[in-house]
């Protein structure tokens, strides 16, 4: 007679997440579920845009300067790209990209309804699949901001249809995504430029997961720039290092973040 075969479970969020973040984990999911502070930026805005404070620490940490060409590769709604556009101060090059049309018009919203004119020039806003941009267009940008699509265990945990759907193998197919979205932006990127990886994702598999696989393929093209958690872009905040960046953490910073970012330097 055939052997029944035992089917293994598959660990649910709170046994998959628990196992990560062991006794911190309760605290953790508190800090998720808790509304942080208001936190805007309005210096330069023609009104103020509401963003999480460690959103913001992550576009800042791309260091943009005047006369840079930069791109953000996953732009909408655009908050981040509202900082880019404010670094460049009206001069060089910002191109907004967004694959999603509904989401590319919110940031198409948010762009017209907050920058100054002399600001909002210098931006071009495209719907170009990320993963593929290496094929189009390579050695061309000084800063590329890839923020990618991922867990956002947070939006998981507040939304019962989310969490119902949620199985572990969503990370893994998310970090497979993201691994293709920086491979494309190591190609983006002139020699000498900068990548900033950012996510929401509380998964390893999402933030230094994905950068020890690049670096395994690509430490001919790239390496890391350590970001220091006691630079000025992240006052205020209590950012605790990884293996390749930093983590942001709610239950830690007054429930902004998670945020997780490494910086990149193509050589
Ligand atoms: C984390 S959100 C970006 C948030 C944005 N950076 C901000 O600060 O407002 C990720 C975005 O990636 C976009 N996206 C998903 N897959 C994409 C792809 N293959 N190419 C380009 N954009 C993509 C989604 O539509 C979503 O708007």
């Amino acid at each position: 007679m055939a052997q029944k075969k035992k089917q293994k479970q598959k660990p649910g969020f709170e046994d998959y997440y628990s196992e990560i973040y062991k006794e911190r984990w309760d605290a953790l999911k508190s800090g998720l579920l808790a509304d942080a502070d208001g936190y805007s930026i309005s210096d330069g805005l023609l009104k103020p845009y509401y963003l999480d404070m460690a959103s913001a620490a992550a576009a800042r940490t791309l260091d943009v300067h005047p006369g840079d060409d930069v791109l953000d590769m996953c732009a909408a709604p655009g908050g981040k790209t509202l900082l880019l556009a404010l670094a460049l101060k009206g001069s060089g090059s910002l191109n907004s990209n967004d694959r999603s049309s509904d989401r590319r018009r919110r940031l198409k919203d948010v762009i017209e309804n907050h920058l100054p004119t002399e600001v909002r020039e210098n931006i071009r806003v495209t719907g170009h699949d990320a993963t593929r941009w290496g094929l189009h267009e390579k050695d061309c940008y000084d800063r590329v901001l890839l923020d990618a699509p991922c867990s956002s265990e947070e939006h998981v945990l507040k939304s019962p249809a989310h969490l119902n759907r949620w199985s572990p193998s969503r990370t893994k197919q998310l970090s497979i995504q993201a691994h293709a979205m920086l491979a494309a932006a190591v190609d983006a990127v002139k020699p000498g430029g900068t990548i900033l990886y950012s996510t929401c994702a509380l998964s390893p598999l999402e933030n230094d997961g994905v950068i020890a696989k690049l670096l395994k393929k690509r430490s001919d093209k790239v390496c890391i720039e350590t970001i220091s958690p006691d630079s000025e872009n992240l006052s205020g905040l209590n950012a605790e290092t990884t293996d390749y960046g930093l983590h942001i953490l709610p239950d830690r910073n007054s429930g902004y973040g998670p945020i997780f970012m490494a910086r990149l330097k193509k050589f």
